[in-house]
This record gives structure tokens, sequence and C-alpha cells, in this order.
């Protein structure tokens, strides 16, 4: 499998890592910067006989060298920096996006493209329109971070193993974000019966603002270990053809009554990308949040039409 990264900052150079220790296939590490990415895949060549990985990497600056790739992850996109608006930030990561997919569809037409870049859902939906790709190869990052984050706030406040909490989250990577605490358990036992609603509540808005206490803290930029691993448990789905079920933000085709936009669902990945929408049992206050943020996203979209 041919595993092509697009940018080379810290979401971008983790995630290259976390394939090659995994060993889900090779990477093509690509970055406008010249020397970045080469740099990069040559420090992670000479971890492998550490780590005992193959080193199985390109670092470039070249299109021609991800031709053929059956995944291609795009992380490339500038961060929101002081003073931004929200325009300003779509209109330029529009155009990284743009540039990014003319380049590499040409080269890598049957490919499956994992969006990490921000505003995540947006910029799904901008891959999906400029590659023209049947929409269940064209899909976002972002439900199993936050979905990760929520899992880790639950096990920090229980006592609980991290990964013996499962929970989701769906509609959109922001304040629209909807945790679903009727679906959550801890090691098996509903989570509304081991902590009251206040706690719910608190640790629902803290998931929300997962990646704003993250900026705050490091002051200098955004999370990427959590980003990385999130992309990679999609990366793995796909490349190793688990069919595993997955919170992505994923194209709609009336599934929750939602129709033609792209929003954060659970869906089954594999080998062709996304093979099923799961329509989980939602109650009419969760469908009637997930329909809102699905709106939302909807006109933020059109907005981008308008650029
Ligand atoms: C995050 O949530 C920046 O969207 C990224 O950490």
């Amino acid at each position: 499998m041919k595993i092509t990264v697009v940018g080379s900052g810290f979401v971008g150079q983790t995630t290259a890592m976390r394939i090659l220790e995994k060993g889900l296939g090779e990477v093509v590490l690509i970055d406008i910067i010249e020397g970045k990415p080469q740099g990069l895949a040559l420090d992670l060549k000479e971890a492998s006989p550490v780590e005992g990985y193959d080193p199985v990497i390109v670092g470039t600056n070249d299109y021609a060298d991800t031709a053929g790739s059956d995944v291609v992850v795009i992380t490339a996109g500038f961060p929101r920096q002081p003073g931004m608006s929200r325009m300003d930030l779509l209109g330029k990561n529009a155009a990284i996006m743009n540039s990014v997919i003319g380049n590499v569809v040409p080269g890598s037409p049957d490919a499956v493209i994992i969006v990490v870049s921000n505003p995540l859902d947006e910029m799904t939906y901008l891959a999906a329109e400029s590659s023209g790709f049947p929409k269940e190869r064209v899909f976002g990052m972002a439900g199993v971070l936050d979905s990760a984050r929520l899992r880790y706030f639950i096990a920090e406040i229980t006592g609980a193993r991290p990964s013996d909490v499962d929970a989701m989250t769906l509609g959109s990577h922001g304040e629209a974000m909807i945790a679903l605490p009727r679906h959550a358990t801890v090691a098996g036992k509903p989570l509304p019966e081991l902590v009251d609603e206040d706690t719910l509540e608190q640790l629902f808005q803290r998931t929300r603002d997962g990646g704003a206490e993250i900026v705050g803290l490091l002051k200098t930029g955004s999370a990427y270990y959590a980003p990385s691993a999130s992309a990679v448990a999609m990366v793995e789905a796909i490349v190793q053809d688990t069919h595993a079920t997955l919170p992505v933000c994923a194209w709609t085709t009336g599934q929750f009554g939602i129709d033609g936009v792209y929003v954060g669902v659970p869906a089954k990945l594999g080998r062709k990308g996304i093979e099923e929408i799961v329509e989980l049992d939602l109650n009419d206050d969760e469908l009637s949040k997930l329909r809102e943020a699905a709106e939302g996203i909807r006109a933020k979209c059109a907005d981008l039409a308008k650029l």
C-alpha cells in the first residue's frame, strides 16, 4: 500500500511516523518547503534499526513521487492566527486545498482521501468537490479525535483504563459537536450510571473545547499526537480493510434525515473508503442536534462557494 501524507508539519510528520511504526505501508511525505520532508524522512529511516520497522518512506517536494497512492492524508494548511476571521482562514486554506487536490488527483485517480486540514468539515467538502472523486472516497478526520478526547476525559474522571471507555461524538468539529452519553460505556457499564448530569456536561464541554485547550497550553501551535493517532486509525481501517465503524466526516445521502452535506457520522471503513454510514439509534434531541450541525456546515460550505 502506498500512503501519501501531504504537509510535513507536526500532524503530517507524526502521521508518517505512526504509519511506519505500524507497518501499514510505504509513505510519501510531501511538502512545499524544500528539504523539510526529505530531512524528516531521513530521520525516520535512521530510527528504523532501533524501532525495527521497514524504512519505506520518501520525503519530497515533487508530486510525481505520489503517483499511484492508495491513500492520501491531507494535513496541509494554515492554523488560525490572532485577528484572523474564519473567512480569512477558509479562503487561505481553500486555496491550499485546491492546489493539493489539483496536484495529487491526476497521479492517484483511485486513491482514498482523508482530510485533516481545518476548518475540517468545509475542507472535506472542498476536497470532494475539487477532486470530483466519488464521495465515499473523500472524508474527514475529526470524530475519532473528538471521541478519543472524550474517552480520555471519561477515563480520567472514572479511573478506568482509556481503552476500556467507549464513547462517540458526532456532528461538526467545533461548537456543534455532539456527545452521545446514552451510547457511552466504561468497561461495559453505561456512563450515565457512573457520573451525574453536571459532570457529563463538563466532560462534553471540555471535549468541544479540546483543541483550544491544547492551543492555549502550547501557545505556538495546535495538537498533533492525538490528531495523528486518529488519522492513522482511519488509514489502518482502509489499508487493512477492517470494516471498522469510526466516527468520520462523511457525505450523507438521507441517513438520519440528512442529505447532501458532509457531517460527522459513524461510518464503516474498508479498502474502498466508506462502505456504509451506520445509522445509530438516536433520540429526537440527538437527531435534531445532528441535523442542526449539518445545516451549519451546509451554510459554511455555501460561503465557501462564494469565495
Ligand atoms: C484540534 O482539534 C486543531 O482541530 C485540531 O486539535
